[in-house]
């Protein structure tokens, strides 16, 4: 009798190497990064050419992720209270503005929570997820070599990469460990001193007060007002003439949309 059996199809793993604390472990494809890593250990970091099934933020959206892109997870230490990590987005947003910095692109900026935009185009996204008590799986998306408005109409005009920023500086090698060595410095910042730095400087450098529309989670309620920044536990602060300012928990907001 012949027995029909699943197919195998364990991914290709096409390197693995030591970044600094780093253990990097390369695929030629993955569903997700994010994913994959898991339940893999603190300072494990996963990174794939293409991601079959790469996911954003919201449920709704997935993340292409074509050839070129850098699709990478980290996966980081979380002792302690899961509610003290809150704060690990906004961080990992800043680590990676500063790649970005260190790599020579300017006017690379954080919309809340950790959009990282050049002008209104979306260079890089970030999904930070917690699958164990222990440890957190920071997934970034950015966009280097790979043209995601070719592969999805609706994203016409709204991304930017690397190629078109700075040329000179899109090897992807150098692009993953630029991003490695500022999560993990970022990172040991938090465990070693906390946020308070960290939310100064992102408070210093969000730029101009800008109108947004605050969407709450599970509710139709929507608030207009002005971003003012963050507060030392990284919540959302916003500013309107009627409440003053309000501060949001970040798994209170569904969505922060800029106006004008
Ligand atoms: C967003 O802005 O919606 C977040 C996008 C995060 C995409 C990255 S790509 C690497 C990692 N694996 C995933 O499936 N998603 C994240």
């Amino acid at each position: 009798m012949e027995m029909l059996l699943p197919a195998l199809t364990a991914p290709c793993e096409t390197a693995v190497r030591i970044c600094g604390r780093w253990r990097l472990r390369e695929f030629a494809e993955l569903a997700s990064t994010n994913t994959f890593a898991a339940q893999l250990p603190a300072w494990t970091a996963v990174r794939a050419t293409v991601q079959t099934a790469g996911r954003g933020r919201t449920t709704a959206r997935r993340w292409i992720s074509d050839t070129g892109g850098l699709w990478l997870s980290m996966v980081v230490p979380c002792p302690g209270a899961r509610a003290k990590w809150a704060i690990l987005p906004l961080a990992a947003g800043w680590a990676i503005v500063a790649a970005l910095g260190e790599l020579g692109v300017t006017g690379a900026r954080l919309r809340w929570p950790n959009d990282i935009l050049i002008g209104r185009r979306k260079l890089a996204g970030i999904l930070v997820e917690r699958h164990r008590d222990d440890t957190a799986v920071i997934g970034v998306g950015l966009n280097v070599l790979n043209s995601p408005e070719e592969c999805e109409e609706s994203l016409t005009g709204m991304t930017a990469r690397l190629a078109d920023l700075t040329p000179g500086a899109c090897d992807l090698e150098a692009v993953t460990r630029r991003v490695l060595h500022a999560v993990h410095r970022v990172h040991i910042e938090l465990l070693d001193r906390g946020f308070r730095r960290i939310a100064d400087e992102l408070n210093a450098g969000w730029g101009k007060s800008r109108r947004v529309r605050v969407t709450l989670t599970g509710r139709e309620h929507v608030i207009e007002g002005s971003f003012v920044g963050v507060d030392q536990q990284g919540r959302l602060r916003i500013h309107t003439a009627r409440e003053g300012v309000a501060v949001y928990d970040a798994y209170a907001v569904e969505q922060l949309r800029e106006l004008g």
